[in-house]
């Protein structure tokens, strides 16, 4: 092969079960992606979040197309990436719907506040980033939102939910 021969991808060289069995082991930030008017707001769990760039302030989700939350924040054009804290672990179940609860009512209880694009964003949160839709990009089962973060806020006392082999765990030490 030459120096610039691309290598040709070997197709189906791994099955989903074996790439979550690899991914399971990477520790993440677990957020909640929230979208949408008061009254028909939606959200979901998610650790698919990372930084794009500072200049300018952007960051990128990757939210299947089938959750409920993926098509209110298409139409919406703005969302709230909220890191959870580490006494928010009941707030990660709710959104990823495993208390069978779906739309509207994953936010009841829970105190919600705007910023700059009125997307929804939770006040107790670790930290939250109120962004608007620059651009999303559909690959097979995904969409990944590119969004540019226009305002934020954050609680320099709190510590972080991770998520890790399957489960949720918090920092123990430096
Ligand atoms: C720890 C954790 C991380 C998740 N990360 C993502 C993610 O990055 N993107 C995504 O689309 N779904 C992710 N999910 C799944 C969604 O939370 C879940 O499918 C969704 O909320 C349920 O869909 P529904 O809103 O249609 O009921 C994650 C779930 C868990 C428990």
């Amino acid at each position: 092969m030459s120096r610039f021969e691309k290598p040709t991808p070997v197709a189906h060289a791994m099955d989903g079960a074996s790439y979550r069995a690899l991914m399971r082991h990477q520790a993440g930030a677990v957020t909640v992606i929230a979208a949408g008017e008061v009254g028909a707001r939606a959200g979901l769990t998610a650790t698919a979040v990372s930084s794009l760039s500072d200049n300018p302030p952007t960051l990128l989700a990757c939210i299947g197309r089938n959750a409920s939350a993926h098509d209110v924040i298409a139409t919406a054009g703005v969302f709230s990436i909220n890191l959870l804290a580490n006494d928010q672990e009941e707030i990660a179940q709710r959104f990823s719907g495993k208390r069978g609860l779906s739309g509207e009512a994953r936010f009841t209880g829970l105190a919600w506040q705007t910023l700059k694009t009125g997307a929804p964003v939770l006040e107790r949160a670790l930290a939250s980033l109120d962004c608007e839709v620059l651009e999303s990009h559909g690959f097979t089962t995904h969409s990944i939102f590119i969004g540019r973060v226009i305002a934020g806020t954050f609680r320099a006392e709190a510590e972080p939910l991770l998520y890790f082999r399957g489960d949720y765990w918090k920092l123990e030490s430096r």
